[in-house]
């Protein structure tokens, strides 16, 4: 069987999703969980774009050994030097160079002719060869570039270095046959194509990013690249997971293979989710909260009988947790411990003293604590980690008769402690205003949600709140039984994540 290379670019283009800004402690966990799921490459950011981008490429190059770590650059000299001294510390350094090559962006947005971008491509392209072995490079917009112009520029990129050849449907725009034909075409067309990978990167603005992915690898491309959970610009990326276990389930029908330890998909999932701040929908494929529930009583009966009957996957194999044990307030610190492991967290002693202290009061609240409520406790002691500002106390009086008041007492970065009091429209307000008096940076709240993480009226409620601060949203979540507590420790979180990016500019 075949193996498909997969590059995961959850770190650089999933990034740019609006919100979805990380900081640098929070994109070295991602890209060690990246290298534990066993994905080929890791695209590690955009280093010319801010000292914030190069720092974390550099340090996820220096600390992740098992992953290729590919730095992105423009066709600039200065980007291609920049993304090269990112990476150099790499045990396995990738140099991707892009370019735009579609007539639409040729004419309006870089006003050049076509043989002035093959020209451009290929001294690029040469130039990161001069300083690393493996170059990839992508067409822009290759989806919506005359194919004829493709297969020019492949052949030339592969003449001055190129070792993987990507083309984007950077819009979103292709649909499967389409793109099967342009893939088809590219190996019938480019004499020198058997020196380089064929990769594909596919954005879902018509939902066609998987489907377009799967039909680009059955045509011949050998590299796939993807993001965990499909965030990705505007309407994502194709979804790593998805494409994975479609191969996997469907081995009869691709007959090609990966290196991803499928097992570590959820964790992954789950990481990524916390860390962005984007919440899975309960029906995404694969890794949704009702991926693997069956609710119709003709399926559930067909499931006893034999799980065959309805179930393509077994959900251990993507490392869902298949435990029913819950832990209660008679359950110890080694319960805990085992249980945490089990679920993939290796806690330090410090942190799992922390973890169960938080552990016992949320059992004193909480009758049963079960797997999602411990993720969710783990979740909120990571926030908690590089905060600026550390929420203390929050109280608030409210009803239907009287004015929604909330004192907040925080916790600076210079260890002082602060407490103001303010009145809001509601008991969230309240405690949003009082916040602000406190931290007073200026910024506008533009989404707030709740969910239950489980079931029952002590479930732990979560909250994700986006702010918009300079044209900048960023992302907060926070997790109690209380739901006001919840909403201040989003803010919080958000927040910080303000304070953390402004920090760096
Ligand atoms: O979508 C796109 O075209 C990209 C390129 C930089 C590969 O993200
Ligand atoms: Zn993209």
């Amino acid at each position: 069987m075949e193996r498909v290379i997969i590059f995961d670019t959850t770190l650089r283009d999933g990034e740019q999703a609006p919100g979805a800004t990380l900081n640098l402690e929070e994109k070295l966990e991602i890209a060690r969980q990246l290298d534990k799921l066993g994905v080929d490459v890791i695209e590690a950011g955009f280093p010319i774009a801010s000292p914030g981008d190069f720092e974390a490429v550099r340090l996820i190059a220096e600390e992740v050994k098992g992953s290729s770590i590919c730095a992105l650059a423009h066709a600039d000299a200065e980007a291609v030097d920049r993304a090269w001294e990112a990476i150099k510390k790499a045990k396995r350094p990738r140099v991707h160079v892009f370019l735009s090559s579609s007539e639409i962006h040729l004419t309006y947005q870089l006003k050049k002719g076509q043989a002035e971008i093959l020209e451009l491509a290929c001294e690029m392209v040469a130039r990161a060869k001069g300083h690393v072995e493996d170059v990839e490079f992508s067409p822009m917009d290759a989806t919506r570039t005359n194919p004829e112009f493709i297969y020019q520029i492949t052949e030339a990129v592969i003449e001055a270095g190129a070792t993987t050849v990507n083309i984007p449907d950077t819009v979103g725009y292709t649909t499967p046959e389409e793109f099967s034909k342009l893939i088809s075409g590219i190996f019938e067309h480019v004499p020198n194509i058997h020196k380089a990978v064929v990769s594909i990167h596919c954005h879902d603005d018509l939902g066609l990013a998987v489907a377009n992915s799967l039909t680009a690898l059955a045509s011949g491309a050998r590299q796939v690249e993807c993001t965990i959970n499909g965030i990705g610009e505007r309407a994502g990326n194709a979804s790593l997971e998805e494409i994975v276990m479609a191969l996997q389930t469907r081995k009869d029908f691709f007959d090609l293979t990966t290196n991803i330890d499928t097992s570590q998909i959820y964790k992954t999932s789950r990481l990524v989710s916390e860390l962005t701040g984007f919440s899975i929908p309960p029906n995404k494929a694969i890794v949704g909260a009702n991926a693997f529930r069956h609710e119709a009583g003709i399926h559930q009966d067909g499931i006893i009988k034999e799980p065959t009957t309805y179930e393509i996957m077994d959900a251990r194999s993507i490392g869902l947790p298949s435990s029913t044990l819950v832990l209660g307030k008679h359950s110890g610190r080694h319960a805990l411990k085992a249980r945490l492991e089990e679920l993939g967290y290796g806690l330090s002693e410090a942190d799992l003293d922390r973890a169960f202290s938080d552990f016992k009061g949320l059992a004193d609240k909480k009758k049963e604590v079960t797997d999602r409520d411990l993720e969710s406790l783990v979740a909120e002691e990571m926030r908690t980690i590089s905060e600026a500002y550390h929420l203390e106390q929050v109280q608030v009086s409210c009803g239907d008769q009287s004015v929604p008041t909330a004192m907040v007492k925080l916790v600076a970065p210079d260890g002082q402690v602060l407490a103001d009091a303010a009145l809001g429209a509601g008991p969230v307000d309240a405690v949003y205003q009082a916040i602000n008096r406190l931290v007073g940076v200026p910024n506008k709240l533009i989404e707030f949600s709740v969910t239950s993480i489980t079931e029952g009226i002590d479930a732990i409620g979560e909250v994700t709140i986006r702010i918009e601060s300079e044209g900048r949203v960023y992302t907060g979540r926070g997790a109690a039984t209380d739901i006001i507590v919840a909403s201040a420790k989003a803010y919080m979180n958000a927040l910080n994540r303000l304070l953390a990016a402004k920090g760096k500019e």
